[in-house]
């Protein structure tokens, strides 16, 4: 015997599974959501794993892309990737320890495409001493590329933004050890962990002036700074506490950078840690 309430009759329509909207009405209304035609970002950190990615998906959407980094030739690959898409990108060297050098970051940046709209902070370096190997010049050493070189790079684009009465998005890289430290990369934590706060203090120092600060927290991705991070015992430990059970591909940090970036998507969200990492943050038992 089925016990089971009959279903009521709806009096709605039902929706023809066959019909779809226009390929057109989509493609505009997600085109006025996301585009980014006619912005500049500049992505410090483009050199490498996850931002170079996060720069072919924001040239994608529409962006003029600065590729900003130390070393030349890890940002060649990523032009001709995001030129073969038909997007825009250009390199520019940065040492982000230096401010003279984010200041010429920014000249560059002006001069080559005449105005910046998005700034991606997300130069890092990491190391797995022990804590009590830990020496204070490595100490200063991972905070000054980290922490006060977001804090230098903020100083220096954000005053042209204020300066300009430019509207703009700043995404900051995060990191979970940020949210809850983590164990092998004391420093690492500390530094990220402050990287959130000083964001979200920026975010609302200059939500008045619509600039929008925000922190993207990715979980574990491999890349060229955690590769010594990561023995075989670190990524069994990882993989058993994240519950999609895997490491996340670097292109799946775009659509959470294509929100933050969007003026338009993005328009009310500041002061946020967007946490993309395959459920590692919700797990308990
Ligand atoms: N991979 C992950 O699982 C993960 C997780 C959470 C957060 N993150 C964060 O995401 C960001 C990107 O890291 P990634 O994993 O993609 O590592 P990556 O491939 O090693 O990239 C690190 C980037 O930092 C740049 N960099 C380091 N020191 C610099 C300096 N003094 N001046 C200018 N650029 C400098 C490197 O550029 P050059 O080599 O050209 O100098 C490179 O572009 C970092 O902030 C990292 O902490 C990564």
């Amino acid at each position: 015997m089925d016990c089971r309430k009959p279903r009521k009759k709806s009096g709605l329509a039902r929706p023809d599974s066959k019909a779809t909207l226009p390929a057109m009405q989509t493609t505009a209304y997600l085109k006025q959501l996301f585009d980014l035609s006619g912005k500049t970002a500049v992505v410090i950190g483009g050199t490498g794993e996850l931002c170079g990615t996060m720069a072919v998906g924001l040239a994608r959407a529409g962006a003029n892309v600065v590729l900003a980094g130390r070393i030349k030739e890890k940002a060649d690959k990523r032009i001709e990737e995001i030129e073969s898409h038909g997007g825009k990108a250009a390199f520019a060297p940065v040492d982000v320890t230096s401010r003279q050098s984010l200041q010429d970051l920014l000249k560059a940046s002006l001069d080559t495409y005449g105005g910046v709209d998005i700034l991606i902070n997300g130069a890092g370096v990491n190391s797995p001493s022990p804590f009590f190997e830990v020496t204070e010049e490595e100490f200063q050493r991972i905070l000054d590329t980290n922490l006060t070189a977001v804090f230098r790079a903020c100083q220096v684009f954000g005053k042209y933004f204020i300066d300009e009465t430019r509207p703009a998005s700043i995404i900051n890289l995060g990191s979970i050890s940020g949210l809850n430290p983590l164990s092998r990369v004391f420093t690492y934590s500390a530094s990220k962990a402050a990287v959130h706060n000083l964001s979200r203090n920026l975010a609302r120092e200059w939500a008045d002036s619509d600039i929008r600060v925000n922190t993207l927290v990715p979980g574990f991705f491999p890349a060229e700074q955690n590769r010594k991070v990561l023995d075989e015992s670190r990524v069994l430990d990882i993989l058993r506490q994240t519950p999609a059970s895997r490491f996340g591909n670097a292109d799946e940090l775009i659509g959470a950078t294509l929100l933050l970036a969007s003026p338009k998507a993005g328009s009310f969200i500041t002061g946020i840690e967007m946490i993309v990492d395959g459920g590692f943050h919700a797990m308990s038992i």
